[in-house]
């Protein structure tokens, strides 16, 4: 791919990599991603902003073949992905400095051969001018490392935002075209590795937002040329309120924990609950954090594996513990042989929540009429807690079409 114009004298740079399906080694990526880096041109200087993934370095270094000089290399973030080919790029242009934050600094050193006097550090809101165009830096830290920043470019009024309103997708389009597939590829970006940083992230969203943005450009997916729709989808998901949603992340071993979710979730759908039902043995578990982001409860299926719960639902408990979603309900039902101690063993897992537990409803064996009777009022439990909370469910907020 080649560099592309966004504006003259800015030019989207960098790699998409279509075939990249895990990240972090943990992290699925079912479309891809790309490492997006922008060179923006001063009649002064120029800045690289960002770099790309190091098994994409030569595509970059092509790219900047027509590109004589590069003054600065801003350095959003020290993962790898955006600043692995730092090195590469410094070595090209003697002269060029690393821009990044304090804390920045130290971790790129710590991950990349960079030489301390190659480093320029940036305050919060210092600038710094390439002649007729400006690059303003606003620390936005924990999107998702402590030391991330953006960049805004004051005369073009435009926000370089790296991972910040990214989406892992792989796409020839410079521009989103299609929001609704860009939606979940951010929210899922979103659930993945921002979400624990939830009232951060929002004070962050507010600090940009309050600038005049034309244009929104992240590191990762295509540029929003219609800022509000990724600034409103992120209001949505870092706001306190949850929706009147359930997720049942659940295993069963014989089909006995399996009954008691399917009584379940029909029960709650029967009471106007939305309830996303995962499987774990086959769960994409980025479909099971974007659900995280919304639900006002989660209940955990699971079978009683040595006295505690199946370690496909200790992954999910703990999963749910880790991305410290919104939820303000929690329960566990499942099936046992002889006896067990998931209820107390899921509550021990979650303490970053900050949820109350509902009833749980745990069953020898195969699960009779008591017991999806008790299933019932776990139901009724939900669907009570969500409307005292003043969660109601869509076809409620519907307006009324009868004539
Ligand atoms: Fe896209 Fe946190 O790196």
């Amino acid at each position: 791919m080649q560099a592309r114009t966004i504006r003259e004298g800015i030019s989207w740079m960098g790699a998409i990599d279509w075939d990249r399906r895990l990240f972090d080694s943990l992290i699925p990526l079912p479309d891809g991603t790309s490492y997006n880096a922008y060179l923006v041109r001063g009649t002064e200087r120029n800045a690289l902003l960002d770099t790309v993934d190091p098994t994409m370095t030569d595509v970059l270094l092509s790219q900047l073949d027509e590109v004589p000089r590069v003054d600065y290399v801003v350095a959003h973030h020290a993962e790898q992905d955006h600043a692995g080919a730092i090195p590469q790029v410094l070595s090209r242009y003697q002269e060029a400095r690393v821009v990044t934050t304090p804390r920045g600094k130290p971790m790129l050193m710590d991950l990349l051969p960079i030489a301390d006097e190659r480093f320029i550090t940036v305050d919060d809101g210092e600038t710094l001018s390439l002649g007729d165009r400006t690059l303003e830096f606003i620390h936005t830290p924990w999107v998702h490392w402590p030391e991330t920043m953006s960049t805004y470019l004051r005369e073009d009024h435009i926000l370089f935002s790296c991972d910040f309103f990214g989406s892992h997708l792989a796409t020839t389009d410079l521009y989103v075209t299609e929001e609704w597939r860009v939606y979940e590829a951010a929210k899922r970006y979103y659930a993945e590795i921002m979400m624990p940083f939830r009232p951060i992230i929002r004070k962050n969203l507010d600090k940009v937002a309050e600038r005049r943005l034309d244009l929104i450009a992240p590191s990762h997916g295509p540029v929003y040329g219609r800022p509000e729709f990724i600034l409103d989808a992120y209001r949505d998901w870092v706001s306190d309120a949850p929706k009147n949603e359930v997720v049942v992340p659940y295993v069963s071993m014989h089909g006995s924990t399996a009954q008691m979710v399917n009584h379940l979730v029909r029960g709650l759908a029967e009471r106007d609950t939305k309830v996303h039902q995962f499987d774990l043995t086959v769960t994409d578990v980025g479909k099971l954090a974007i659900s995280l982001v919304d639900a006002a409860t989660i209940i955990i299926g699971t079978p009683t594996v040595h006295v505690g719960p199946h370690p496909l639902a200790v992954y999910a408990i703990h999963l749910a513990n880790a991305l410290r979603p919104k939820a303000r309900f929690a329960s566990v039902i499942g099936s046992y042989g002889w006896s067990s101690r998931v209820a107390e063993q899921t509550v021990e897992r979650l303490p970053n929540l900050k949820v109350e537990f509902l009833e749980p409803v745990l069953c020898q064996g195969l699960p009779g009429e008591e017991d999806f009777a008790a299933l019932d009022r776990l139901a009724d439990a939900v669907a009570q807690s969500h409307a005292a909370d003043g969660l109601v469910s869509q076809a409620a907020a519907l307006p009324d079409c009868q004539t």
